[in-house]
């Protein structure tokens, strides 16, 4: 008979099976690809890969770039497939039997199944009717439930609001544990509150190639902590656990990162104006976004999923989940789909 780990039944399979969109605005990925000049030289270097070596090379010439900007030590920086490597990996370190791990609700939904995953207790703090967190209240909670890890997205996804680095720091300073920072999206909102890991030792930055600079298909994310977390969170990576390919693309976007400053800019200018447009619609609740997503709540939000769908429009909507009632979630698109989005939905939700 075959038997499985205690408690992997309780556990969900993350569905990655897509339909073929014509209109992919579900996943908040970039919608153009790498910038022309960016791409070539990305192909002028696979050309001379070692494909027949382990990624050494390329995984140590990423980490000195990343630790050059950042100014840190090259032993404060570890690289990961996606943030999800790195995310995982920090449940893993900081979670196991007896340990609790904080997050928001609602929030980035993977938290809860990497620290089931990680065997460690869920401790859900609900962000309050406009999704906003209540500091005071949060480091009360983190201090009565004794948790070991404290996660925080910021920007959030799915509901694109933020924290300020002064509420971050005044988190830090009254906590003794570990505290996350999902910075996912920081690209779009231009606040980082990076800086603070040279002044406390419990906080963890998690970064991603996969929005801003458009490389969900490479899987490329960093962390950057103290050398004492990394330390701990290396012992739990497999040997050679990225693979040259997406290295060695991302070191050169992440030398060429000017490359994509115009497109962020053009997210956010869309992200505004949609916001503006959006906000014009009768019973539609938008929310405000420092991301390059928007949350929208309609109480038809079924039947505009539905409705988006026989377009060939795939956007996010949150079926099921009691504290994104009626939410849908739009990512930033081209200005062409944006029109197309807005078209459809005004028409829609006008008509109904
Ligand atoms: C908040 C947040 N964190 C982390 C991730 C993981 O991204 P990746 O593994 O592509 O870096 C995502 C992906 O959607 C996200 O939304």
């Amino acid at each position: 008979m075959l038997s499985f780990r205690k408690n992997l039944e309780n556990i969900p399979i993350y569905d990655g099976v897509e339909k073929n969109y014509r209109v992919k605005i579900n996943a908040n990925e970039s919608t153009l690809n790498l910038p022309p000049l960016v791409e070539e030289r990305v192909f002028g270097r696979l050309s001379h890969l070692a494909f027949n070596r382990y990624p050494n090379e390329e995984y140590y010439d990423l980490i000195e770039q990343i630790a050059k900007n950042f100014s840190v030590d090259k032993s404060q920086i570890l690289l990961g497939n996606g943030s999800s490597e790195i995310i995982e990996k920090v449940f893993q370190v900081f979670g196991g039997e007896g340990k609790k791990i904080i997050f928001p609700q609602p929030s980035f939904s993977m938290y809860k199944i990497y620290a089931k995953v990680a065997e460690a207790e869920s401790v859900i703090f609900n962000l309050d009717k406009k999704f906003d967190l209540n500091v005071d209240e949060f480091i009360k909670k983190i201090r009565e439930e004794n948790v070991n890890l404290a996660v925080i997205c910021n920007p959030n996804n799915p509901t694109g609001n933020i924290l300020s680095v002064e509420d971050i720091e005044k988190i830090l300073s009254s906590i003794d544990c570990t505290l996350l920072l999902d910075e996912a999206y920081i690209e779009f909102h231009g606040k980082s509150a990076v800086n603070l890991v040279k002044k406390y030792k419990n906080l963890i930055v998690a970064r991603t190639f996969s929005k801003a600079y458009g490389l969900a298909g490479a899987r490329v994310g960093y962390m950057i902590s103290s050398k004492e977390i990394t330390d701990n969170v290396k012992k739990i990576f497999m040997p050679y656990h990225m693979n040259s390919l997406s290295l060695a693309v991302a070191d050169i976007v992440f030398q060429m990162r000017d490359e994509f400053v115009p497109r962020i800019q053009i997210a956010v200018s869309e992200r505004e104006r949609m916001i503006k447009r959006l906000s014009e619609i009768k019973n539609l609740e938008v929310f405000p976004s420092r991301t390059n997503f928007i949350l929208i709540r309609h109480e038809k939000a079924d039947e505009l999923n539905e409705f988006f769908e026989s377009l060939g429009i795939g956007v996010r909507f949150f079926k099921g989940n009691e504290s994104l009632k009626n939410c849908l979630r739009i990512s930033i698109g081209t200005r062409a789909e944006n029109d197309e989005v807005f078209d459809a939905m005004k028409n829609f939700l006008e008509e109904i």
